[in-house]
Formats: C-alpha cells, structure tokens, sequence
C-alpha cells in the first residue's frame, strides 16, 4: 500500500491542519515539563527535541505511522541480513563491522564475525607497522605521508572522521585524501610530498570508479617517475576493496590488500577496511573506540521501544516536517570545528540513499521522500545564511550539535560558543515579539524588521565531549534515521542508480573531448554547443 494512503498518514493529515499555526511560545508555556517530557539520553548522546512543532498526539500519531509500517519488524529484517537492497540483491549488514570481535554475528545461521575479525587483525599489523616505522618505502625510509584515494563512500566517511578526531591522531604522520577527477586535487595534495615516504591506499568497492582509477593511476605515474622502477609499487600501494581481480590488474599484490564485502554499502563502509587511513592516523584503539560508539547506538537502535529509540524519533519529526509542513531542507549545524566535514558527509548518506522517487513497488511515490541536507559549522554559519533560517519565508528544521567540554580549552572560547549554540535555539524557537521590542523603544518604522516570529523547530544533540565513541554514536544515530525514513516512504535506501546515466554519458563524451571520436549527430543543440566549445580550445 502507498505510504499516503494509509490511514495513519491520513489522520496526520488532518491533525496537522489542527496544529500547524500552534506556537512553540505556547507550548512551551502550557507545559514547564515539556523539556524533560521530550529529551532522552542513549549511548552518550542527549537528544533534547521539545522545539519541535509537535504535541502529544502529534507523537503518538506518528508513532502509530511507525507501528502500521512494521518498522520494528524491519529493523529487524535489516539487523538479521535479509536481503532488503532488492535491486542489488544484497543484505545490509554494517553493523557487522562494528559488532565486538568477541561477539558472534549470525546472519541465516553463519557467524559473519571470523572473517570480520580476520580483516581486522590484518589491518591492525599493517596499521603498526606503518605507525610505527617499520614499513619502509622503496629506497628503505619510513611511511611518513598516507595518501586515501576514493571517492563518494570511499572519500568521505573517513574525511570526515579524520578532521573529526585530529586531536587524536598521530601528527608525526601526514594525511591527505583525493577524490576528486581534477587534476588539481591530485597536483595540490601531492604538491609537498616525498614519494619515496608516501603510501597510497587505494580505496574502491568495485575498484573501477572512472575519478578513482584514474587518481590512482597518476599517483602511480607520479611515484614510479620519482623512484625509476616499477617494483617500487609493491612498497607504496595499498588496496581496499571487494574486487581481487581488478587490484591484482592494477599491480598490487593480495597481501598489500584488505578486503570487504558486497553487504556494506558504500555510503557506510566507514568501519571496514574503508577506514584504514582512520586506524593508521588515530591509533588500533581509538579505532576500536569509535567502533563501540557506533555498537552502542546500533544496540540501541535494534532494542529499543520505537517511543524512546532516538533514530526513530530523529527519523519521524524529519518525515513530519518534509512530508506535512513541505520543508525542503534540513540543516546540520554543528557547534565544533573539527566537525566541519559533517554536513558533506551527512549529504551522501541521506540524499545518496532517500533521494528516491519510486516505491518498493515499482510505483512512483506521489509524495516526498529524502530532504536537501545543508549545514556548517557554528558559529561561522550565523555570520553566513543564519538570517535566513530567522526571517526568511522557508521553513529550515535544524540539528544542533554540540559538546559541553571542548577538546581545545582556551580562555572562554568554548563557553562563547555553546553560548551561542543555546541562543540560536532559543532565538529560532521563541523569536521576539511586537511588544518586546516596543518594550526596548525600538523605533516604530523598524518593528516589522526586527521582530521575529519564531516557531522554527530545531532538535539539540549533546554529549559529553567529542570522542571517538561520541562520533561513532552520532553517525550511526543519521545512518538508523535514514533507514527509519526510508521505510516511511517505502523507498529502497541502499542503491544508488541515480549516479549512473552521468556516468555513462560521460563515457560517450570522453572520446570526443580526447579527440579519439568525431562528435555524433543527433545530439541536443546545448550538449552539441558545450562540447564545440570545449574544442575550441583543445
Ligand atoms: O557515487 C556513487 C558511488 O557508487 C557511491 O555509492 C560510492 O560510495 C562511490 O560511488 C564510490 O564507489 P567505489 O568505492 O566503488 O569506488
């Protein structure tokens, strides 16, 4: 059945007719429990999500959504490896990657952890021995500079987790990550380095994405002109994938090779071997560490009543907003620095997997499905498009997150910026009236500038401080509220087809920009003008 006509979703309907003008200034002042009434904490992580335009039965209706879905039911189909990415015919299994090594994980009767652990251990030896010097390069000197080259899920989780923890990385090593097919990327990352105390890890699910490939390929180019022999290879590249036969092409040999599996998507490969650049720049066990984050929340995920389980929670506002208030976007506003690649993280995991237009049944949807995810640090983002989310006409739902202990102490800094963290919640909420400002003897020709109406929702993520186990728990808190959303809207999460058709026309139009092929008749007058304009200049 389509997810808009069911009956729950009906009922939301008319409730929302019933409460969308109700203000948070009033919410607020029927109920002084509102905050401890909505707020909950779960593997080290505070949600507080009473600035949401939501009364009780505007929960429990969305709650009942839930349950008609049978969304325990398909938590649970996900945790036991059905086969829920149909149009890959493939399980979803990454919580597999961050289960205890100790901790049996049986998916139809086999324990999937043996072969986990053994990819583990090895890349556990391979990350010391890099770490600790023992690794040479071709001419015999130690590693010093470790070289990720991927792209998409491949680039991005372990980028983002990289700038995340820098405070506890090895800073006696140097990290550097390409991903993009412009050259520069590749010029300018390379630009400082000695080739001959450079590893590449080379890090590709399918091990032929065109942008990695060719990345690879240069830097291969750019090391073998430096150390004069192809041997060299051996001693400076590392593979991560699941395609033996295509590293074994690309000259690297199967020891220098840590393999995963086709049941870890792309988008949420960051525990498997896809984070070795993490283990060798943090250390075995802050690697380990932002392994259990990411357990504790899966754990928590999978037991917990839909009615206090935070992805759910996170999961359902966002389908209330995006699919009853008609909000396009959500913004990921994160009070700390080193959680600046965050947001573009965030965009793949959402947009990659809920940016979907068909049902699981083969039928277009007929409503909304994934949002817009945008966002930058506080507070450099007040400076930037905060205006907007406070007087513009679009209805912007925000995340704050932030950490009551800073990891760099310095006079107040920290204590100014969660200073602001806390007012722009309560400004955005709460906003500011008519006759406050009269009350201020603000000028009467500014009063329709100067007041804000509020009512803009945000929820607030808290923990403790920011730690490998904190940011394990808080991107598996997006990852289960992404699936959460996408069994709302009976969309298929895992797959990507959308990436495809650019991909393939890019291939066509290669030739022609090589000069290899003329360019083909019939093409449309806009694409026929772009490439003559290229050519021009050839
Ligand atoms: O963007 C499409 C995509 O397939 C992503 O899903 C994936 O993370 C990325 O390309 C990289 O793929 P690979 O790891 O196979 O190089």
């Amino acid at each position: 059945m389509k997810t808009n006509e069911r009956v729950e979703w009906q009922k939301l309907t008319k409730h929302y007719l019933q409460i969308k003008d109700l203000h948070l200034r009033t919410l607020f002042g029927k109920n002084p429990d509102r905050a401890a009434q909505m707020s909950l904490e779960h593997a080290g992580l505070f949600l507080d999500y009473s600035k949401n335009r939501v009364v009780e039965e505007t929960l429990r209706l969305l709650f009942e959504l839930a349950r008609g879905i049978e969304l325990e039911a398909e938590i649970e189909r996900l945790f036991s490896g059905k086969r829920i990415n149909q149009t890959e015919n493939r399980s979803v299994l990454h919580m597999v990657l961050r289960n205890p090594p100790d901790k049996p994980y049986l998916v139809d009767g086999v324990d999937l952890m043996p072969e986990v652990n053994r990819v583990l251990v090895k890349m556990e030896q391979l990350a010391r021995r890099i770490s600790s010097g023992q690794w040479l390069g071709f001419t015999g000197k130690p590693i010093k500079n470790i070289v990720n080259i991927g792209i998409g899920g491949s680039d991005l989780g372990p980028v983002m987790v990289y700038e995340a923890l820098k405070a506890y990385s090895n800073r006696n090593l140097v990290l550097r990550y390409i991903s993009n097919i412009d050259a520069t990327h590749l010029a300018e990352q390379l630009i400082d380095l000695e080739p001959d105390e450079t590893l590449f890890l080379i890090a590709s699910k399918t091990f032929t994405t065109q942008e990695t490939m060719t990345n690879a390929s240069s830097a291969k180019a750019w090391l073998l002109k430096r150390l004069g022999d192809e041997s060299a290879t051996g001693r400076h590249f590392i593979a991560i994938s699941t395609n033996a036969e295509k590293v074994a092409a690309f000259g690297i040999e199967p020891e220098n090779m840590l393999i995963f599996w086709d049941w870890v998507g792309g988008r949420y490969s960051l525990t498997s071997a896809i984070g070795f650049s993490l283990m060798i720049a943090l250390g075995v066990e802050n690697f380990h560490r932002l392994r259990a984050g990411f357990h504790r929340m899966d754990q928590h995920f999978r037991q917990s009543p839909l009615d206090v389980n935070m992805p759910v929670i996170l999961g359902l506002l966002g389908v209330w907003y995006n699919n009853f208030f008609d909000a396009q976007s959500y913004a990921v506003l994160p009070y700390d620095q080193y959680l600046s690649r965050f947001p573009a993280y965030l965009q793949q995991c959402d947009m990659e997997s809920n940016g979907k237009s068909v049902d699981r049944d083969g039928n277009r949807v007929g409503y909304q499905t994934g949002p817009i995810v945008w966002g930058e640090p506080g507070t450099n983002g007040q400076h930037a498009f905060y205006q907007l989310l406070h007087q513009g006409t679009k209805l912007v739902p925000c995340d704050f997150i932030g950490f009551a202990k800073p990891v760099n102490a310095i006079g107040i800094h920290h204590e100014i910026l969660m200073a602001n963290f806390v007012a722009q919640q309560k400004a955005l909420a709460f906003g500011k009236s008519l006759q406050e400002l009269k009350s201020e003897n603000v000028a009467d020709n500014l009063l329709p500038y100067r007041t804000f109406e509020g009512n803009r929702p945000s929820n607030t993520i808290l923990a403790e401080k920011l730690t490998p186990e904190s940011l394990g728990s808080l991107i598996a808190l997006y990852e289960h509220k992404i699936f959460v959303q996408g069994i709302i809207w009976n969309i298929f999460s895992f797959d990507q087809w959308g990436v495809e058709l650019g991909k393939q026309l890019a291939g066509n139009i290669l030739p022609v920009l090589c000069g290899e092929q003329e360019l083909a008749a019939g093409q449309d007058s806009s694409t026929h003008a772009l490439i003559t304009y290229l050519l021009k200049f050839h």
